[in-house]
């Protein structure tokens, strides 16, 4: 019995392939590289380079694994990118997830881990967020993603199928084993923005909004560290192979940090001053967001091992320090063949 996981060449979906493997499953992925990379994907996992909107794909998977469950991480994650070509966001986050979905439902899978996001709250009038508060997106990410929790919970109501949707808050750092991180060369995530810059990668970085309802005026996240993130998963599987019910539940620590405070950490990790422009407000951006946490730890008994925002950008700065090395021999072992 194998475990599919769709986007699974990429940052989050990589870390839960490993985390899978550790473990002794077997996985199948399915990733269309758009912003994944081959590379991520290690031996035993078997990866299948494809589209979750290709029916065809999707009934050959079914057909030569046998899929016990889904954890589905393939999407378009970029907000601002969401608000500038919604279309693409339903496309890719919503049509395609629920062509996966009927494919699998044909197939008889029952068990779907599903990565949602805290976008689905958009813009929320007390911090933390329960998951009992209404969701109301602000952009098209956070809709696209609501759109399939939405269907998740009217199949699951119709059919013998259970899920775990999984509302992810800011995820940040690295496998703390060193051998995956943030990979994508367009990255637009804070943290990632700020090694880079410390790296002199980049010139420079923006704060997108210094008149912000918070205490120094930047916005206030909630970073969770990946491997965190990966745990939660795992005990979503065990949760739903034990036939839990479907659930909903935030994944973040409670707590939050501003754009000014991780700048801050990333400069003092680094030891390596870089500039910083005070810019606008970036589209589609909340104040603030951070997670209730307590349903998660009460019903899957998650407790996070890696809260801590300095650890988090140290992992993140090793990464990125090592990646282009990573990529050149990736790029050389496929000249290879
Ligand atoms: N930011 C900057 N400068 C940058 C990049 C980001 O000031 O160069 C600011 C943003 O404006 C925002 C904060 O840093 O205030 C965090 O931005 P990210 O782009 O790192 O992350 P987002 O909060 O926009 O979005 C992320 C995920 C979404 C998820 C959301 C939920 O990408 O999938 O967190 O909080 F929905």
């Amino acid at each position: 019995m194998a475990i599919l996981v769709t986007g699974g060449a990429g940052y989050i979906g990589g870390h839960m392939v490993l985390a899978l493997l550790d473990v002794g499953e077997e996985v199948v992925v399915l990733d269309d590289l758009s912003t994944g990379f081959a590379w991520a994907v290690p031996k035993p996992a078997t990866l299948v380079i494809g589209d979750m909107g290709d029916t065809a794909a999707l009934e050959a998977i079914f057909a030569n694994h046998h899929i016990e469950a889904i954890a589905h991480f393939a999407a378009k994650i970029v907000v601002p990118e969401s608000v500038a070509d919604p279309l693409l966001y339903y496309l890719n986050n919503t049509a395609k997830a629920r062509n996966l979905i009927e494919v699998a439902v044909r197939a008889g899978i029952r068990r779907f881990i599903f990565s949602s996001t805290a976008a689905v709250y958009g813009e929320p009038i007390v911090n933390p967020i329960s998951e009992d508060a209404p969701p109301a997106p602000i952009n098209p990410y956070g809709r696209s993603k609501l759109m399939v929790e939405w269907i998740l919970e009217d199949v699951a109501r119709a059919r013998d199928f259970s899920y775990v949707a999984l509302r992810y808050f800011n995820v940040a750092g690295a496998d703390p084993a060193g051998r995956l991180g943030q990979s994508t060369p367009n990255a637009t995530h804070l943290i990632k923005v700020a090694v880079q810059a410390a790296l002199g990668r980049r010139p420079g970085m923006d704060v997108y909004g210094t008149d912000y309802p918070t205490p120094d005026g930047t916005c206030i996240r909630d970073y969770i560290q990946v491997s965190d993130l990966i745990a939660a998963h795992l005990l979503a599987l065990a949760h739903l192979r034990d036939g839990g019910k479907s659930l909903v539940l935030n994944c973040g620590y409670g707590h939050g940090h501003s754009v000014n405070e991780v700048i801050d950490m990333v400069k003092r990790v680094t030891g390596i001053d870089f500039p910083v422009r005070l810019a606008g407000r970036r589209a589609g951006d909340p104040a603030m967001l951070v997670a209730g946490a307590a349903r998660i730890r009460n019903l899957l008994g998650w407790s996070p091992r890696y809260d801590n925002l300095q650890e988090i950008v140290h992992e993140a700065y090793e990464w990125e320090r090592k990646l282009p090395s990573i990529t050149a021999k990736a790029t050389d072992a496929a000249r290879k063949g």
